[in-house]
């Protein structure tokens, strides 16, 4: 195994490998998982990386478990990346990717660092997991510690709704609804798991952004090993983007690119907290901010606990963050629907609502090349379901003919 142990991206603490950590004891930051890099270039090049099988689990030199685990795995995907020339061209722009990550076993990006904490979890002999969710991470979650054999505590809000508590409980995980903010919940989280050796693989849990980082790994192999110019991403925790820059970083470490994309962060306008950080030295978009329910239920977090990290390496690595409105975000869905087959959840369609204010901005130049992290499939939380739907026309058998001639 390569991996040293943890780091503090803050005062620069370092942590051992055989504890289990998840944030630094003097700046409550975010802990990051570091490798000893020197040794790996050798065991982690092109060549040997092109040889073989996709999937996340073929970059197991840069994942913190040792080289004899059987990785708990459902199936997940060295995802799509679709080259999107239709709607590249209906925004002036020719170089547009989706990274689609809704194809993964439980239907959004999730599954990665859900796959990696697993794993450590069983390397570590631990018997119980669990996370803090309504949504996405919480059915991904629940499935890998079915798959595992482990017991699972799921914790979320008590407004949950009925069909998001089905995706929860479907699986056997014990949820537990907690009238609670989501910060206080977080914190109390780990201090039980250590006390009761439950596992948390909370959005930002280090393993988790290990397993979040091999997006970034795909971009760059699948774009014949080179970096993209940019990556519009969306943010809730923070826990993703924090991945991505990690994965971009150590390929640049590690030899393999030489320069790191710029990342757009996308959150939407009602729950804005790395956009509004940000915004107070960069040029992201002034906008207002609304006391409703956005449709973008994945991306609600208000106190994100890797929003320091991700607003550090934004202005570290010249990323920006922008806030979009609800209707931007479903037309997005649509677009992304009509001209690449590709039907996203809120969340993950919010990227190109983002891309358009890029575009207008004029921070983006037509031939740069741009991946969009399309994080969610949409079948499980379409948003506003009536903004995507035509209402169909209604004919009689005898008049089907003759509609269908008309064209
Ligand atoms: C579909 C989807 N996209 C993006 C995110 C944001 O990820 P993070 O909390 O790591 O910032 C989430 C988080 O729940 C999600 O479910
Ligand atoms: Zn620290």
């Amino acid at each position: 195994m390569n991996f040293e142990g943890y780091k503090c991206g803050f005062c620069g603490r370092e942590f051992f490998p055989d504890e289990i950590q998840y944030r630094c004891d003097l700046c409550d930051e975010p802990l990051s998982v570091v490798y000893e890099y020197s040794s790996l270039e050798k065991k982690t090049t092109v060549e040997r990386f092109s040889a073989r099988h996709s999937g996340l689990w073929k970059y197991r030199e840069l994942l913190p478990v040792v080289p004899s685990i059987q990785p708990v795995s459902l199936g997940e995907l060295a995802t799509p990346l679709h080259e999107a020339k239709t709607l590249a061209g209906s925004i002036g722009l020719s170089n547009v990717f989706l990274k689609n990550e809704g194809r993964h076993p439980t239907g959004s990006f999730k599954d990665r660092g859900t796959s990696v904490g697993m794993t450590v979890a069983v390397e570590r002999g631990v018997k119980a997991v669990g996370t803090l969710s309504h949504g996405n991470m919480g059915t991904s979650t629940a499935a890998y510690a079915a798959k595992a054999g482990l017991t699972c505590y799921i914790l979320a809000p008590a407004n949950i709704s009925s069909t998001r508590l089905l995706y929860l409980s479907v699986y056997g995980a014990r949820v537990i609804l907690v009238e609670d903010e989501y910060d206080a919940v977080y914190n109390e989280s780990l201090k039980i798991g250590m006390k009761y050796d439950v596992f948390f693989i909370n959005s930002d849990n280090p393993f988790r952004t290990e397993g979040s980082k091999t997006m970034a790994f795909e971009i760059v192999e699948d774009l014949g090993w080179e970096a993209p110019d940019w990556v519009v991403a969306p943010a809730s925790s923070g826990g993703m983007v924090s991945g991505l820059y990690k994965g971009f970083l150590e390929f640049k470490e590690i030899g393999i690119i030489s320069d790191i994309p710029k990342i757009a962060v996308i959150q939407p306008v009602n729950s804005k907290p790395i956009v509004t950080a940000f915004k107070k030295e960069a040029e992201a978009i002034e906008r207002v901010s609304h006391d409703f329910i956005s449709i973008v239920r994945s991306l609600g977090n208000p106190y994100p606990p890797s929003g320091n990290r991700v607003l550090k390496l934004l202005r570290e690595l010249k990323g920006t963050a922008i806030a979009v409105s609800d209707e931007e975000t479903s037309a997005a869905q649509r677009e992304m629907a009509r001209m690449e087959g590709v039907f996203a959840e809120p969340a993950g369609a919010i990227a190109l609502a983002g891309l358009k204010h890029l575009i207008k901005l004029h921070r983006i130049e037509k031939d740069e090349k741009v991946v969009l992290i399309v994080s969610g499939f949409g079948f499980r939380d379409p948003g506003d379901a009536d903004s995507l739907v035509d209402k169909p026309l209604t004919v009689g058998i005898n008049n089907l003919e003759s509609e269908i001639a008309r064209k």
